[in-house]
């Protein structure tokens, strides 16, 4: 998808997205944020495809400098008005795979959500560098990726049918977005490959309504995204 279509996107976004910073079920994002230390001391955040600025709307309070970027200016708009009440907020809009230098290094902590499963198979290790370089040496970074076995068990409930065998990643086309969807090896090896460090890949649930489903199936587990840490 082209920064234009995201910019058609982009008024509807606010009302239709599942925005994983909110509807983390089990707090699992808050929890890891918290005991990495991230939530004290005024650090500096970067937001790469920032979106409407959910990550930054949710924490950005806890954080010194907070820098959200994306291709979409009309995305990058709405951030801004979302996020009026916050201080030292700067909206930049740039490729994720071609990252100003001014980044480069500087953020404690690196959010990139659900950004780099719209770039194109070829162009997503350059972007997981461009990501990576965001981050101070030592620093942190936080990915959410959609799960592909998530996305498997939800149609399997609705379907009856069995899951396919699948291998790391899979594009997976929902309303009209085609995106890449991840296995928890599949985010593994993502991260790993770009050389990061101390890498995590859990579970962040959200609730079933999010899935458009209406009452909860008994004995099945909420449908998830991965949360993926690791250190520069
Ligand atoms: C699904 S939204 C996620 C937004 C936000 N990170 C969140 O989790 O709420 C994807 C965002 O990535 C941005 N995006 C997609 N491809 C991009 C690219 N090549 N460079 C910069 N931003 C991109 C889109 O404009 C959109 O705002």
């Amino acid at each position: 998808m082209k920064a234009r279509d995201w910019d058609r996107l982009a008024a509807a976004y606010e009302n239709e997205v599942c925005d994983i910073f909110v509807r983390d079920r089990k707090k699992v994002i808050a929890q890891w944020l918290r005991a990495r230390g991230l939530l004290r001391g005024q650090k500096t955040l970067l937001d790469i495809g920032c979106g409407i600025g959910s990550f930054i709307k949710q924490y950005g309070r806890h954080f010194g400098q907070k820098i959200g970027t994306d291709h979409s200016r009309r995305m990058l708009q709405i951030a801004a008005r979302r996020c009026h009440k916050l201080a030292d907020c700067t909206w930049l809009q740039t490729d994720v795979i071609d990252l100003p230098k001014i980044l480069h290094a500087r953020g404690d902590l690196v959010v990139c959500s659900n950004v780099i499963t719209f770039v194109s198979a070829t162009a997503c290790a350059r972007a997981m560098k461009e990501v990576t370089r965001c981050a101070r040496p030592g620093g942190a970074l936080l990915f959410i990726l959609p799960a592909l076995e998530s996305h498997d068990a939800v149609v399997a409930l609705e379907t009856g049918r069995k899951p396919p065998l699948r291998g790391a990643t899979a594009i997976v086309r929902r309303d009209d977005r085609k995106q890449r969807f991840y296995t928890a090896a599949g985010a593994r090896q993502l991260a790993t490959r770009a050389g990061l460090r101390s890498i995590t890949v859990r579970k962040a649930w959200y609730p079933w309504i999010d899935e458009g489903i209406t009452r909860a199936p008994r004995g099945h587990e909420l449908p998830w995204d991965w949360l993926v840490t690791a250190q520069r």
